[in-house]
């Protein structure tokens, strides 16, 4: 969706940058409207180098496109953070002198509004009756936290975390980007990115894995509500505010994180590029070009299944857990890519399978993703192709299916270009 989000001038302004980048990862496009005091301190090049879109807040740039008319009809949903005491009382009062204050008049999508200032300037009266204005004309304005303020002060005031704000943004526009998917109380852990096996101090084997999939997922799942552990071994994307971090970097430091982490988790995601093999042993020292001697050979030895032991696990302890796997594959001589995947599935017993045919190429670093979801409870193959927010979202809403039984309908899969039937053959 479209979002406009406008940024008032307060010390909270920096924090509004995470919840930029939570928009942008599930898939949004963002024009940041900053005010003039805001840019004191956090300036454009920031909000244009994270939103990707040029910045201003001058309604005299860019005449010919009518900006505040075009932002403010295009807009799915506005967001102003932090609104400043000013701020709300700009909007309540219907002041259109520049471009965010023009296009929040213009705007007919819904408008959240995030309060930050000192405790006494929301608790003034002036404050309060502008709250109570933009709220009876439809308007969401946030209690703000309570805790330390910029100063030693502390009381309510608090810009609410990143994470809080990008859920009730989403709740409000009812475009959860998993749909009406719901992970609320559920602990969910996911693990992304490539493992390192290291050769010596400075070389390792390792895997094209970007992450993104995986980062997808914690921010999918986090706009879901749910509680996120995401495990990541080597990763070339920030990961989202909200989620709670454990960085490994071996197949076997991932092992004992995963472990550990699933022993109270509601749903484990196994999306980390996990080497099945390691050098059988690592040097102390970097390994020399020598004359005198023979290139070295690098014998390998296999790494753990993580997946399979975690299903083990599972079946072991009788926990109610969902685990999920993906699967890259390439189709050979032998058999096509689903071929391989089913057999897969059920080598390693978990529930689904998300599978994606890779090359050079393909998938690896892209931003856009074809995968076919098997179920190992026998439902039909789920193709959904798009972005890897959009697969993200596709994965948590079967999630939320299994957890109630029931199956999404085709409608609410359609976001993601969902096709469920017989699958065809990815090579
Ligand atoms: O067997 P393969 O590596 O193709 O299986 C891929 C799935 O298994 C992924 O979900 C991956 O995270 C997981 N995996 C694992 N432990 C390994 C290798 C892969 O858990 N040693």
């Amino acid at each position: 969706m479209r979002i406009v989000l406008g940024v008032g001038g307060g010390i909270a302004a920096y924090k509004v940058a995470s919840l930029l980048r939570l928009f942008t990862e599930a898939g949004h496009s963002v024009t940041v409207i900053p005010t003039e005091a805001s840019t004191r301190f956090v300036g454009v090049a920031t909000w244009e180098a994270l939103s990707g879109h040029p910045v201003t807040n001058n309604v005299f740039d860019d005449v010919q496109n009518v900006n505040h008319v075009r932002l403010g009809h295009e807009a799915d949903l506005m967001v102003v953070a932090p609104a400043t005491a000013d701020l709300l009382a700009k909007a309540a009062t219907g002041q259109a002198n520049d471009l965010l204050s023009t296009t929040l008049l213009m705007a007919r999508g819904p408008v959240l509004f995030v309060p930050a200032m000192h405790t006494e300037m929301w608790q003034h009266a002036a404050t309060r009756a502008n709250v109570a204005t933009l709220r009876a004309r439809g308007g969401t304005v946030l209690e703000p936290a309570g805790g330390r303020l910029t100063g030693k002060d502390s009381g309510p005031g608090r810009l609410p975390e990143p994470a809080e704000i990008f859920a009730a943004a989403l709740a409000l526009t009812g475009t959860n980007p998993s749909g009406a998917a719901s992970l609320a109380g559920r602990t969910v852990t996911i693990t992304a990115g490539g493992t390192r096996e290291p050769l010596d101090p400075v070389r390792f084997l390792g895997n094209r894995s970007s992450g993104k999939q995986g980062v997808a997922l914690a921010a999918a799942a986090l706009a879901a509500g749910a509680r996120v552990r995401l495990i990541c071994a080597h990763l070339e994307v920030p990961t989202p505010a909200g989620v709670e971090l454990v960085s490994v970097e071996t197949a076997l430091e991932l092992r004992a994180a995963t472990l550990d982490a699933a022993a109270d988790s509601d749903v484990v995601i196994m999306a980390a590029a996990v080497a099945d093999f390691r050098p059988d042993r690592s040097s102390d020292s970097k390994i020399k070009k020598r004359d005198d001697v023979a290139d070295p050979v690098i014998t390998l030895v296999r790494n753990p299944d993580i997946l399979a032991e975690l299903v083990h696990e599972r079946n072991a302890r009788q926990r109610r857990q969902l685990i999920i796997g993906f699967a890259a594959e390439t189709g050979d001589d032998h058999g096509n890519v689903l071929d391989y995947a089913l057999a897969k599935l059920t080598r390693k017993g978990c529930d689904l399978l998300v599978v994606n045919q890779v090359g050079v190429d393909r998938v690896f670093g892209q931003d856009r993703n074809e995968v076919v979801i098997l179920d190992r409870g026998g439902k039909a193959p789920l193709e959904v192709s798009g972005s890897k927010a959009e697969v993200a979202a596709a994965v948590v809403r079967e999630i939320d299916a299994r957890r109630t039984g029931t199956w999404p309908s085709d409608a609410a899969s359609n976001r993601a270009n969902a096709h469920r039937g017989p699958a065809r053959p990815l090579d």
